[in-house]
């Protein structure tokens, strides 16, 4: 009968090594598993927002009288004959994205049909207010900069 806890001859490996090593590994698993939760419990748990400021490029890109939708940052940008301007996309009434029609000359919303004129102000539908007007500057590049998050009084215009 071969003695308990020392190897066995020709490599064979003994009850006890094999327990021992079954418990390294449980060990070794029980370790992993706390460094990657307790990885994840001193991460810091930050949401990352894009910016609320929205760069529409240079001036030049928009002729007097029109309307420039840019989708991805929900807002108009309009160079009308006083200046150029900005106008939220959301609609003031359940928040879904206008649409500027072109050939009617307003803006509408597709969810229940809201219009509003190129300066925002309501024409017609369930929305309890204009579009808002966004704070419109120039960047030391000279490109125009739309702050979403800030609005202004109607009819502050940007003179380039
Ligand atoms: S969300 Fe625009 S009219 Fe309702």
């Amino acid at each position: 009968m071969p003695e308990e806890g020392k190897p066995k001859p020709g490599g064979e490996t003994t009850r006890r090594e094999a327990f021992v090593k079954l418990g390294v590994g449980a060990a070794c698993a029980a370790c992993a598993g706390a460094a990657v939760f307790g990885f994840e419990f001193l991460s810091p748990n930050v949401l990352y927002e894009p910016s609320a400021v929205a760069n529409a490029g240079k001036p030049d890109r928009y002729p007097v009288g029109s309307v420039t939708q840019d989708l991805k940052a929900g807002i108009y940008v309009i160079h009308g004959p006083e200046g150029f301007y900005s106008l939220s996309a959301v609609c003031t009434h359940l928040g879904c994205l206008t649409v500027w029609n072109a050939d009617l000359g307003i803006v509408a919303c597709p969810c229940h049909g809201s219009k509003f004129n190129e300066h925002g102000e309501k024409i017609d539908g369930p929305a309890p207010r204009g579009l808002p007007w966004l704070r419109v500057w120039l960047s030391d590049e000279g490109d125009l900069l739309v702050d979403r998050s800030t609005t202004v009084p109607a009819k502050q215009y940007l003179r380039t």
